[in-house]
Parts: C-alpha cells; structure tokens; sequence
C-alpha cells in the first residue's frame, strides 16, 4: 500500500566524516528496510547495512573521486560529469541517497537518460562529494536541470547557487536557453530566486536599462523568457507601454533588489570548465 511504503525508513547515513539526519522517505531495496541508518561509501556511493561492511570495502575500493570526467577545476573545487548509462549502479546509488532530502521528485531508475554533475571538495584524501545536480541528455522541454541537492552538512555556504549556476553555463555552451524541471522545492525556488534576481539586476544596472528586452535577458543568460518575465514581474520591475514590456530600472531600485538577493554565492569561473556538449 503507497501510504505505508512511503513512511520514512532511514533515519540516519554515514558518508565521509559525516553522519546526517535524513529528511524523507527513499525506495531503498526492501532489504534495507530494517535499518535506521546506513552506511555509504562517499565514492562510490554503494551502501551497507553496518560499519564493519563499511569499514572492509573501503579497504578494497579504489575509488578516490566520482567515476566520470573532471570538467570543472578551481582551487579545491571539482566538477565531475558522470554519464548514467556508463555508471548504472553510481547513478542508482546516488538517487537513492538524494531522495533521502528530496519530497516530491520520484526516482529515476532509468539513469541512463541522465548526466550528473558532481561537485567535490578535494583535498590529499580525496574528492568529497558536497552536492550534486542531474541533468537529461535529451529535454524536450528545454530542462536544463532536474534534481539538485547539496548535501545538508555542506547547505547555506552558496553551493547550491554554484550548482544553479553552473547548469546555466553549460546550457551557454550548448547555446539553448534552460530551466529547472518542476516542480521545485520552497529552498530549490528560493535558490532560483535568488539566483535569477542576482543574475538579471546585475545586468540591469550596468545598461543603465538601454531599452533592453526580455529576448535580450534571456540570450545574455540561457535564462528561459517565461523565467526572466517571471522574475522581473515579481520585484515590480516590468511596465507595460503601447502594449509591450518595459522594464523600468532605476538605480536605487535595483540596488535595494540586489540586497534582498543575498550573497551572490560562489562564482563558476567559465574559463576553468573543459566541456563539450554531451551528443
Ligand atoms: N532557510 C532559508 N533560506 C534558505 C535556506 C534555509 N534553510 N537554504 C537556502 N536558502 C535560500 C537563501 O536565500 C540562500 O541564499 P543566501 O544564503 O544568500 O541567503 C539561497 O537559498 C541559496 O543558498 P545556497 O547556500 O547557495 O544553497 P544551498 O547550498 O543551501 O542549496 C538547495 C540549496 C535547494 C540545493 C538545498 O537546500 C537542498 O539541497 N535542498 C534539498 C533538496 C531540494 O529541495 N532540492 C531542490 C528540489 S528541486
Ligand atoms: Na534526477
């Protein structure tokens, strides 16, 4: 029956030196079903009933960072893209794990239509995993994101603003305008927001608003237009004139909006991203 299947199981995980409370129910095997807490290998991602399992596979895993390609390098920040179908059991492992902090977003077990993009904090031990966000390789609906989770030890330091906005520079590469797959969670629109809002004022104040338009927004960013209106209409920046948008920029205005935005999180650095279009 859904509603008895869907009551939380695990409450607890350990990965790295981390152990987290979960916040949701996830369809682990049935046989996962009796424990409170399980046990995941921070690299591979496969997870084990009790430490001492724990504690011998890490002894034979050889696995240091994601298995799929550095594309991202900055300091001690790494992106790694993993293709779902080359990685079945690391894609299936990862959803299991990011369902745990993820309401309404069903599974995907096909994880070969998906592209994961990893982001790690490297040091001598390792890459460790701090979020993540998937991405299909073929949307029709111009999704340039579908689940994007940053690991609750690792929340609130502009990671998941990061994550935002590396997906918008991958769609630049590509030369398609995206948007994230609905529904979002409260913390996943209030992330967008910010980002969106932080994104687009920006570039308001330095036009000093030279009849720029939505179109013009939209191609600057690889922001979908629907996003764009939708952003500006909610800080009361849009007016209508003879029947068509203006966006109406006073400095003061915009200024105030870029507070209320929050931190502008942690910047992709687009020179230091070695990527190519996945075909
Ligand atoms: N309370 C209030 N605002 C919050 C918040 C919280 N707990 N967490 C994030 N925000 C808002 C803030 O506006 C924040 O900006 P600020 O810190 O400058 O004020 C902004 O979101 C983004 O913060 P950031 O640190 O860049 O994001 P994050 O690394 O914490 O990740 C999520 C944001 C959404 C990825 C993260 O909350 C998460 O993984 N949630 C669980 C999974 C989920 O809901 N994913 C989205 C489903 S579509
Ligand atoms: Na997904």
């Amino acid at each position: 029956h859904e509603e008895f299947t869907k009551v939380k199981n695990i409450a607890k995980i350990e990965l790295g030196r981390y152990e987290i409370d979960t916040w949701y129910f996830s369809p682990f095997p049935p046989e996962y079903n009796d424990c409170l807490k399980l046990y995941f290998c921070e690299f591979c991602l496969n997870f084990m009933k009790r430490k001492e399992q724990l504690q011998r596979h890490m002894r034979k895993c050889d696995l240091k960072h994601p298995p799929g390609d550095e594309i991202y390098r900055n300091g001690t920040l790494s992106m790694f893209e993993v293709d779902g179908k080359k990685n079945k059991v690391y894609g299936q492992n990862l959803c299991y794990l990011a369902k745990l902090f993820l309401d309404h977003k069903t599974l995907y077990y096909d994880v070969d239509l998906f592209l994961f993009y990893i982001l790690c904090e490297c040091d001598d031990r390792g890459c460790h995993m701090v979020g993540y966000f998937s991405k299909e390789k073929h949307s029709e609906e111009s999704y340039n994101l579908a689940c994007i989770l940053t690991l609750p030890p690792y929340q609130r330091k502009g990671y998941g603003k990061f994550l935002i906005a590396f997906s918008y520079e991958l769609s630049k590469k590509e030369g398609k305008v995206g948007t994230p797959e609905r529904p979002l969670s409260d913390l996943g629109l209030l992330s967008y927001r910010g980002y969106w809002t932080r994104v687009l004022v920006e570039i308001l104040k330095k036009k000093h608003n030279n009849n720029i338009s939505i179109k013009d927004l939209s191609d600057m960013t690889a922001i979908k237009t629907d996003d764009v209106l939708n952003t500006l209409q909610s800080l009361d920046l849009i007016q209508y004139r003879k029947g068509v948008h203006a966006i109406c920029a006073d400095a003061k205005v915009l200024d105030r909006h870029l507070k209320a935005a929050g931190r502008g999180g942690l910047e992709v650095d687009v020179s230091k991203l070695i990527w190519t279009p996945y075909k």
